[in-house]
């Protein structure tokens, strides 16, 4: 129906509601930071790149854009960080630093690069996510976020399963019956 790829069970959030909301993050970002000088801007690859993209381009002060990746062991749909697979240009230290992810499962990925961060002495550390499922309380904090969803497998705007629907413009739910085959 509607042409949703036959893995898809819904949208769960539509394209126009994404960038309303993080337009406003991307606001709410800009008054928090407005007298801070420049941002330093940290995405994790490879699901938060869209996210990136789009909330930088809403930004309305200086800032700075770099990558991490973290690689974790399991199937596609388990976590648990193991290292850090490619890491930041520059040192952080004095910086006013923003992790940026795509979503936050168990908290694990954000709290392992939210402590590693933390100890290169930034002048200050927050964490930004586009969707968060609701999984036990986290020992990170989630200071911007776009949207809590259902514990469900999702895909789109820059998430993935198994690398694949990761460039619908929207978040969709994955159906059940894909991951568990
Ligand atoms: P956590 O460490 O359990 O919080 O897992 C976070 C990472 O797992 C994210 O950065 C994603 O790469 C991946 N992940 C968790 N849930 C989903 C999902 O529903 N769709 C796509 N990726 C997910
Ligand atoms: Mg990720």
């Amino acid at each position: 129906m509607n042409g949703l790829h036959p893995d898809l069970a819904r949208i769960l959030v539509p394209e126009e509601t994404i960038q309303a909301h993080v337009k406003v993050l991307a606001h709410q970002i800009s008054l928090d930071y407005a007298d801070k000088g420049t941002i330093y801007l940290v995405g994790v690859l490879r699901g938060a790149f869209i996210f990136l993209a789009d909330l930088v381009r809403y930004l309305t002060i200086p800032h700075v854009v770099d990558f991490m990746s973290v690689s974790s062991y399991g199937k596609s749909t388990e976590s648990g960080v193991v290292r850090i697979v490619l890491d930041l240009r520059e040192p952080i230290e004095g910086q006013h630093v923003i992790i940026v992810e795509d979503i936050v499962d168990s908290g694990k990925t954000l709290s392992y690069l939210y402590t590693m961060l933390k100890s290169r002495n930034p002048a200050s550390l927050r964490t930004c996510t586009l969707v968060q499922k609701p999984k036990r309380p986290l020992d990170v904090p989630v200071d911007y976020l776009g949207f809590k969803i259902p514990d469900v497998w999702v895909v789109g705007y820059g998430l993935d399963y198994a690398d694949k629907h990761r460039t619908l413009p929207y978040i969709a739910e994955l159906k059940p019956s894909v991951y568990t085959r």
